[in-house]
């Protein structure tokens, strides 16, 4: 019975696969960038790959895309394997690879038009298709200088309408914002997540914890080629409920069993003129320490609560 519910997830989760990474293998002389890593993405899911530098992600976005042949291994693209069919697989895909891959001599709206014309997207409609790509980056009163004048997050914007221009089912993004300005970071988070709303498949690498926090809504955490964990942002979190902590600082000095003696405390730190109190319940610690200052004539000079962060689960995850 269990095995025949196992079997029929196994199965569902198969049917709604859009990207399948079987014990992916990779090395370079002797070091070895991926390491037998499976997982599985599903239709319409925002998958992050996330990691530290030299962790192994482009390395994977690489061979995902069909431009990196594994040493092991099998990526199927919608149930296509890439190596077999990769024509097939790449017309389902949009990339935008870590170093950008624009034409700087030609100009916006050309290497639009270039990459709809690869991509077989039909002629007619181009033109147009192009103009709303590129009102939608804001980058409409540019569109005929050319490239090479671009700023980077400008560069970025052509980058990414090129590779969506025929509407692809799956994108792939490579550390898309790194090293650009909060405007184009947010104008480039806005587009991928309207994307994702109307339907595609995002897979996105960044080392960027919180871009990964606010935008996916699967993460998996990948150290030194190997796969760590694979969970939504929440449950990685969850995780670590244990290190919820209460950070709160009183004008008067107060008795220490306040913090030291109190069933809710599991350990009590003092920082400075602060306190940091590790707890399982800080909304109940909250309502304690008020009426405490309450009751005692205490002023309260801050008083916070400290969820672990997305941050403390890579840490955890990623420890040499
Ligand atoms: N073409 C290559 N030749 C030799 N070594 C390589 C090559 N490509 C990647 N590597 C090595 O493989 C490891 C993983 O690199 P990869 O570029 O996949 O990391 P990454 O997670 O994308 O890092 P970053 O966040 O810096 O982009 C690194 O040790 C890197 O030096
Ligand atoms: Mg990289």
């Amino acid at each position: 019975m269990e095995r025949q519910g196992r079997l029929d997830r196994n199965r569902m989760e198969k049917e709604n696969s859009v990207i399948e990474a079987i014990e992916l293998t990779k090395t370079f002389g002797n070091i070895t960038a991926v390491n037998h890593v499976s997982f599985t993405v599903r239709k319409r899911e925002f998958f992050g790959f996330l990691g530290p530098n030299g962790a192994g992600k482009t390395t994977t976005i690489r061979m995902l895309i069909g431009l990196l042949i594994p040493d092991s291994g099998v990526v199927l693209i919608d149930g296509i394997d890439i190596r077999k069919n990769p024509i097939k697989a790449k017309m389902k895909m949009g990339v935008i690879p870590e170093m950008g891959n624009i034409y700087v001599d030609l100009t916006a709206k050309q290497n639009i038009i270039l990459s709809g014309r690869f991509y077989g997207f039909p002629k007619k409609l181009l033109e147009k298709k192009a103009d709303e790509l590129l009102a939608q980056f804001g980058l409409y009163e540019r569109k005929n200088d050319l490239v090479k004048n671009f700023s980077r997050g400008m560069k970025q914007r052509v980058n990414i309408a090129s590779a969506i221009i025929h509407d692809p089912e799956i994108l792939f993004l490579d550390e898309p914002t790194s090293g650009l300005d909060v405007q184009s970071q947010r104008l480039i988070k806005t587009i991928i997540n309207q994307m994702n709303e109307k339907g595609t498949t995002i897979f996105l690498t960044t080392h960027n914890i919180e871009e990964a926090n606010q935008l996916c809504t699967r993460i998996a955490i990948i150290h030194k080629g190997e796969i760590a964990v694979i969970d939504s942002p929440e449950k990685l979190r969850s995780t670590f409920d244990t290190t919820q902590s209460v950070e709160m600082s009183f004008d008067k000095t107060f008795d220490d069993k306040l913090v030291e003696e109190n069933d809710l405390v599991n350990r009590a730190e003092k920082m400075g003129d602060k306190w940091k109190l590790y707890t399982n319940n800080p909304d109940r610690l909250v309502k304690h320490l008020t009426k405490y200052a309450e009751e005692h004539g205490l002023t309260i000079i801050s008083l916070e609560i400290c969820r672990p962060s997305l941050e403390d689960a890579f840490v955890k995850f990623t420890k040499p």
